[in-house]
Formats: structure tokens, sequence, C-alpha cells
């Protein structure tokens, strides 16, 4: 596989395939286990990660790239090969979260900054040797009548900016990832104030991306979907495919090789049916696809219950979920196919 970010970025969205979000931290793990009743210890953390990326057709098939958190990056499957190497012999790139998560802005109340720029340059130059090939940083956009100021945009935009250069002298693809908050508090903005939120933070993340250097055919965006918050869902499959298309278009330079969306709390059906709107009424200068995290796995989730022998059922909801994503990445989906499982 080459080495250039170009190159790797191509494969991060090409041929229907997609990426799955498997980064959750041990916090956020410890929720989405809590929320099946397991205890989240070292070993069923690897367990679970472990029986994802076994599923061989999904991720031959369907994931481009999976993003790890730090200690999935350095941990054995239970025969003692690398998970690094588990993803590879699947033809899929390991990518690793580098973000310290999302923290209380000083001087903003209710908004916040993602730490974890110092000693960057050092992590991803480990990272690379532990053989991770693209990044992500999540910096998050809290949306209502009078949010986000412009003060907290601009510094998660500048660290976004200052991320994505660092990656790229690593040799590393950065995802570029801005989410305005479809489930945060309130939840009940309108699909036409998100439309104007994302413009907005579209155009500042690309202006400090081009102030700090960086290379536009070297990254991959990670927006959120143009869509009413989760306490006022109303707005048609129709709506949030042509609002996205339109903030995307309007913003992103046909330069940047791939967009592959966050799922942000939209359901896994949602999230898919979304995505084949888009790419199927729309031309487009990018690929458009998913770096799902919730909307790929949560039906696996459900049916592994943290039992074993659940293990083929899991696996056979996460291919389904891989596959349906799969054909939306490619204007494909229909209900029809859904309802085949
Ligand atoms: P969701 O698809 O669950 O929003 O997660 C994707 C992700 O990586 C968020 O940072």
């Amino acid at each position: 596989m080459s080495e250039r970010l170009e190159d790797i970025a191509i494969a991060m969205v090409a041929n229907g395939k997609g990426i799955l979000a498997a980064d959750e931290s041990s916090g956020t793990i410890k929720k989405r286990f809590d929320s099946i009743n397991v205890t989240s210890t070292e070993d069923v953390r690897r367990d679970y990660r472990e029986m994802l990326f076994r599923a061989d057709d999904a991720m031959k098939n369907y994931i481009s790239g999976v993003i790890l958190y730090d200690e999935t990056l350095r941990q054995n499957a239970r025969d003692g090969t690398t998970l690094v190497d588990l993803i590879k012999s699947n033809g899929s790139i390991a990518g690793i979260k580098v973000d310290a998560g999302a923290k209380p802005l000083a001087g903003f109340a209710d908004e916040t900054i993602t730490e974890g720029l110092d000693g960057l340059r050092e992590r991803l130059n480990e990272y690379h040797n532990l053989g991770a090939r693209f990044a992500k940083w999540r910096g998050v956009v809290a949306i209502s009548d009078v949010l986000p100021t412009w003060g907290a945009l601009r510094q998660n935009a500048q660290a976004l900016a200052r991320y994505a250069a660092l990656c790229q002298e690593a040799g590393i693809v950065p995802i570029v990832e801005p989410e305005i908050l479809m489930d945060g508090v309130p939840g009940d903005h309108s699909i036409e104030r998100c439309y104007e939120v994302t413009d907005w933070v579209l155009k500042t993340v690309f202006n400090e991306l081009y102030d700090a250097n960086v290379k536009l055919e070297g990254i991959i965006l990670k927006p959120n979907m143009v869509i009413d918050g989760k306490n006022a869902r109303k707005a048609s499959v129709e709506q949030v495919a042509e609002l996205t298309v339109r903030a995307l278009k309007s913003n992103v330079p046909a330069a940047v090789p791939g967009i592959a969306f966050l799922s942000g709390g939209q359901s896994d059906v949602e999230a898919t049916a979304h995505l084949s709107a888009m790419n199927a009424g729309y031309d487009m200068p990018w690929n458009l696809t998913y770096s799902y995290g919730r909307a790929l796995q949560a039906a696996a989730l459900k049916a592994w219950g943290g039992k074993e022998e659940n293990v083929p059922a899991a696996q056979a909801a996460f291919t389904h979920r891989a596959r349906m994503n799969s054909l939306a990445a490619k204007g494909e989906w229909t209900e029809a196919q859904e309802k085949s499982a």
C-alpha cells in the first residue's frame, strides 16, 4: 500500500467502502457496555472489538479503515496477533483517535475546547510506528439560538488545523471532524439553524486549514449532516440530503478526496437513508461515505450482549449494517434491501 497521503485518503473513501469508528474512549465504551449490562474491563473491550474486526465479510468488503483508541492500537487478539495486523489482514487501514477529549472552555459557558496538541508530534510518530496511517480529532460545536460563539468556534478550528498539519508531517492522514451536536443541550434547533451553523463552521475550518498550510488532498472531512436537533426531529430524508449537500458544496474544495459523515445520534437506518439519498440524488466532486460509530455498532452491540455464544449473531448484525451503508455510499440503498436481512 502506498504511503502517500493522497493515496491513503483515497483508499479510505473508495469503492463504496467507509470507516468504522471504534475509537470510543474508556469512558464512552463503558457507557455503551452499561446499556447491555456488561462490565467494561480491558479484556472485554478487546473481545468486543476483536469480534468486529473478525467479521471478515464486513471488513473485507465494506470497511476501508478502523479508528482505534490508544488502548486498542496496542492490544493483541486472543491468539496473540496484534489487532492492527488483524485489521490489515482484512485489507483495511488502522487509524487512531489522537484528541484528548472536549473539555470546558475557560471563559465560555456551555462550550468546549478539544485538548491534545501538546506532545502530539511525538505521539503521532509513535502511532505511525505502531501501524496507524490516519488519525481523528473531534472538535465539538454547541448549537442553540445563541451558540456557537465566534470565539469558541475559532479556537476549535485552529486546534483542528494545527492537528491536521502535525498529522501530515508524520505521514498520517488527518480526519478533520468538526461536529455540531445533534444530541446536545437543548437539542431543539431547526434544520435551518443547523444549516446556518454548519455553513459557518465549515467556512471557519477551511480558512484555518488554509492558514495552517494543510494539503487538502491529504485530509478526510468528517462532518455532521445538516439535520434538526434530537428533540425536534421532523425534517425529511430529502431535506437533510439537500441541505447537507448544499452546505458541503458551498464550502468544501474539490481537492478534498472524501467526506465521511459521523452518525451523531441518528438511528442506524436514518444514517444510512440520508447518506444514500445524497449519493443517489446529487453530483459531487468528492466521495461521500460513512465514518459511523453508533450507527455501525448499535445492532451488533445489542445482539452480542457480552456473551460468547452470541458472537456469530453480532457479527451478522454488524455485517448487515456495513453492507447497507456500503450500498448507501453508492446511492443504491433501498428499504427492500434493508428488510432482506
Ligand atoms: P458516531 O457515528 O457514533 O457519532 O461516532 C463517530 C465518531 O467517531 C464521533 O467522533
